[in-house]
């Protein structure tokens, strides 16, 4: 597991976009008034969202502001999951699985084309600051390894030429198309059904 990097260079303030505060003021009230926190998680969420994939600590300070509890306590929650990013990781953020079923089916050559073209080094931005990488444990979709996910989506099936193109796409600001790239719908045979053929629609 990496260790969490917080950002020596930091924004001095944070507020969501309206739209975003609309959103957060309806998860706010899914919960009793003096229950507020249990928000924090959707909150940081979409300050995320909000902000190329990471977290300042200008952001900590204002979720705490609005969920009425001490900043400490939202400073535990980001620092402790691993899903939120306490530094900058470009607008595109990509978590390579090198688990077992994914590194069995060649999640090494995806990790070689994360160095080769976005950076050396696992956490670190590419030149054009747009994108960087990291290895993760199990992303849950084994059956369709070797996987990586991007931002909210997952690259499915990959192979080395397949992985080349979709991170040459990101470095010039293009979102490839998320799935399966062998087009394969969810996690069906590649070759179409092979079982339950009477039932529709199985
Ligand atoms: S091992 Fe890679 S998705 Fe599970």
């Amino acid at each position: 597991m990496s260790i969490k990097k917080i950002s020596k260079i930091q924004p001095e303030s944070f507020e969501f976009y309206k739209e975003n505060l609309q959103v957060a003021n309806n998860e706010i009230k899914k919960y009793p008034k003096d229950r507020k926190a249990s928000a924090v998680l959707a909150l940081l969420y979409l300050v995320q969202r909000q902000n190329d994939n990471w977290i300042p600590l200008a952001a900590i300070k204002y979720v705490a502001r609005l969920l009425d509890i001490p900043y400490i306590q939202v400073y535990e929650v980001s620092t402790f999951y691993s899903m939120f990013n306490l530094s900058p990781v470009g607008k595109y953020f990509v978590q390579v699985c090198t688990t077992t079923p994914c590194m069995i089916r060649g999640a090494n050559k995806i990790v070689g084309v994360c160095k080769k073209y976005i950076t050396k080094n696992q956490n670190e931005l590419s030149e054009n600051k747009l994108c960087s990488w990291v290895e993760v444990e199990c992303l849950g979709a084994c059956v369709n390894a070797p996987v990586m996910q991007i931002n909210q989506d997952y690259f499915e099936d990959l192979d080395e030429n397949k992985t080349e193109e979709i991170i040459q796409k990101l470095l010039e600001d293009k979102l490839p198309t998320p799935g399966s790239v062998k087009n394969r719908k969810n996690t069906a045979p590649e070759k179409g059904k092979t079982t339950l053929l009477q039932v529709k629609n199985a």
